[in-house]
């Protein structure tokens, strides 16, 4: 950082390597009192990531703040079929990626350090929220997410906690815990990050070969021309019929859902309904998932827009 740019409070030195520790008896000492940003992943590190990881600094700098990053891959959150022990491990990277982010500490915890006495036997219920979409063809997945997310704010006692709107029913439910449980953290949501080509940054995207890379494209596309359709004044039908014209009849890829739903509770919208929506998107390509989504607004019922 040059000399000019002054930032007041900053605990870690630009180019200084972030604390790791595996333990919670290991990190309980090094949290101070005063403001704190969690940033919770699942290592594999990506931009997307640490576009998290910069707004943490950004939030922490001017209070004097410190960040952690958390780095654990959840077995609760993985289905029996899932890719739990091939996802990938990369701490020594992960570690190498967020030196010089003003990274405080990162806390990679075992799964014993997580769940002492095994898989817990109270966990958090998502609700309704957990029953649809990606928690409809995931059963239990959200059940899992909340559970560890839980417990890594009650270990890490954020002030404020970082999500992706990548993962955007992940962030609804999160909000639901958070409200409904009386959680002390402010979340922050962080846009999509993406390639060149429109691809969202996912760990799971290196499964991907070049040819089911160009495949996937239609998902981006398909969540591009959606919201394109809403922004020129389209009815929710005519949002969905373009997004679908990009998917429909690919060869290489199946639809697990593509659809404009309640932002909040992801639901989905009526035809007739106006105001701020979500469009939302799941395929596989060979054995790989992938989801991506954009907020909107639907502006026109019938007879308004373009797409009426
Ligand atoms: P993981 O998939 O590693 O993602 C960690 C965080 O990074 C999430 O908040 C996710 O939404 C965000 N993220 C991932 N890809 C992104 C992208 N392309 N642009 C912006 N943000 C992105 O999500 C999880 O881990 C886990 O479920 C976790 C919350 C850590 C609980 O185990």
């Amino acid at each position: 950082m040059g000399e000019s740019q002054v930032v007041v409070g900053l605990s870690v030195p630009d180019g200084a390597r972030p604390a790791v520790v595996h333990t919670y008896r290991e990190l309980l000492p090094l949290l101070r009192t005063g403001p704190r940003a969690v940033v919770m992943t699942m290592g594999a590190l990506h931009q997307g990531h640490l576009d998290l990881v910069a707004k943490a600094r950004e939030l922490m700098a001017p209070v004097g703040g410190q960040v952690v990053v958390t780095v654990f891959v959840n077995p609760l959150q993985f289905g029996p079929a899932e890719d739990y022990e091939a996802y990938p491990r990369t701490l020594p990277d992960d570690v190498a990626a967020l030196t010089g982010l003003g990274v405080d500490l990162v806390y990679a915890p075992s799964v014993v350090d997580m769940y002492p006495a095994g898989p817990p036997l109270v966990r958090v219920s998502p609700g309704p929220l957990g029953a649809v979409f990606e928690g409809a063809i995931r059963p239990g997945h959200f059940e899992g997410v909340l559970t560890v997310v839980l417990k890594l704010l009650q270990r890490t006692t954020p002030t404020v906690a970082l999500f992706g709107q990548k993962d955007a029913q992940q962030v609804a439910v999160v909000h639901q815990m958070v409200s409904d449980l009386d959680v002390g953290a402010r979340l922050v949501v962080v846009p999509i990050r993406r390639e060149p080509d429109g691809l969202a940054l996912s760990s799971r995207n290196r499964y991907l070969d070049p040819a089911q890379r160009q495949v996937a494209l239609a998902l981006p596309r398909a969540i591009a021309a959606g919201e394109a359709v809403a922004a020129a004044g389209g009815t929710v039908m005519a949002v969905r019929a373009a997004a679908w014209a990009e998917v429909a009849d690919r060869p290489g890829l199946s639809v697990d859902y593509l659809e404009v739903v309640d932002r909040a509770e992801f639901t989905p919208v009526l035809d007739a309904w106006t105001g701020p929506a979500l469009l939302i998107g799941a395929i596989r390509v060979g054995s790989t998932r992938l989801i991506d989504n954009a907020p909107i607004v639907i502006q026109a019922t019938s007879g308004g827009g373009p797409g009426a």
